[in-house]
């Protein structure tokens, strides 16, 4: 145990480093301000399992020493590590289906009739974790038009966590993690990667060509210029206190087009009275003004 800790302190009692609520407390409020993620008390168990790998990794002994780090000014690379650790990733491709279904028969049939004629179209993937949101959306689309890379068409995928970001740009993926994917669908705009014996895939270049995978927090500032046609930011929100899910849904508002359309998780609510949209189907809302 650190000097000065009493055991009465200690968070997380018998673990392998000493972890005391203050410790978490540091933590928690560093993890709200950089993210906006909420980490109550009921997640000590959690963090202390998810940062135990860091310490483990840096070579400390004790969270207090892991605190100092992360608050210091050569503090900044953990800070980021900590914030990887401590975001949920879970996805998988074509998860929440009947967003795909609306773009296919509602929204991307203009989009793309416009696309044809010249015009552009911009979609966003916020919070994409590893790339299978943006890349089913790339599915969509390119079924709908196979020639969609040859236009100005475009799918901005980003995250706070670069890690996934790498992982999403390689476009592999294990078979058994695609079992969401008509067969169909797999032979027509996927590689078997060489030297993996069929277990792995990768998209085509087409898809490949559809999505951009950039780091982005949503707290922050969004360097973005144009505005969007749709925007997907599903099962991110969760994670932030409602103050910050209102800020966001509002920025939101303000960088889709009138009338763009807005998918988020199934969990997530959207209180209309309070920002410009319209619930046009389950988790679907509409920018108003069109
Ligand atoms: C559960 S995944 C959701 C992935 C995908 N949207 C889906 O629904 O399958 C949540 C993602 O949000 C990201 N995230 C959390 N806080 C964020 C923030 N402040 N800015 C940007 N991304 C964030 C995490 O890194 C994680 O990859």
């Amino acid at each position: 145990m650190a000097t000065g800790t009493n055991s009465r302190d200690l968070a997380v009692p018998d673990g392998e480093f000493p972890f005391t609520w203050a410790d978490f407390r540091q933590i928690a409020e560093l993890v709200h301000s950089e993210a906006g993620i909420v980490l109550t008390e009921t997640k000590v168990n959690l963090v202390y399992s998810r940062l135990a790998k860091r310490l483990r990794a840096i070579g400390l002994r004790t969270f207090r020493e892991y605190c100092a780090l992360i608050q210091g000014e050569s503090g900044i690379d953990e800070r980021q590590a900590m914030i990887a650790a401590m975001t949920t990733n879970v996805t998988r491709f074509f998860r929440e289906s009947h967003h795909f279904d609306y773009l296919r028969s509602r929204v991307l049939p203009g989009l793309l009739e416009g696309a044809r004629k010249g015009g552009k179209v911009r979609i966003w993937s916020a919070g994409c974790s590893s790339g299978e949101e943006a890349y089913s959306i790339a599915l969509t689309i390119l079924e709908l038009e196979p020639g969609a890379a040859d236009l100005d068409v475009r799918i901005l995928a980003s995250d706070i966590d670069p890690e996934m970001l790498r992982r999403g740009s390689t476009g592999i993926y294990a078979v058994r993690q695609m079992g969401d994917i008509p067969q169909e669908l797999r032979r027509k705009w996927f590689t078997i990667v060489p030297g993996s014996g069929g277990a792995e895939l990768e998209v085509s270049e087409d898809m490949h060509e559809l999505v951009r995978f950039r780091e982005l927090n949503l707290l922050r500032e969004w360097p973005m210029r144009g505005k969007f046609d749709i925007i997907f930011c599903r099962n991110v929100m969760i994670y932030f206190d409602d103050e910050t899910q209102n800020t966001v849904w509002g920025r939101f508002a303000g960088i889709l087009h009138p009338g763009g359309t807005l998918c988020i998780g199934h969990s997530e609510r959207i209180s209309v009275g309070g920002h410009p949209y319209d619930l046009v189907g389950q988790t679907i809302y509409r920018r108003q003004g069109a």
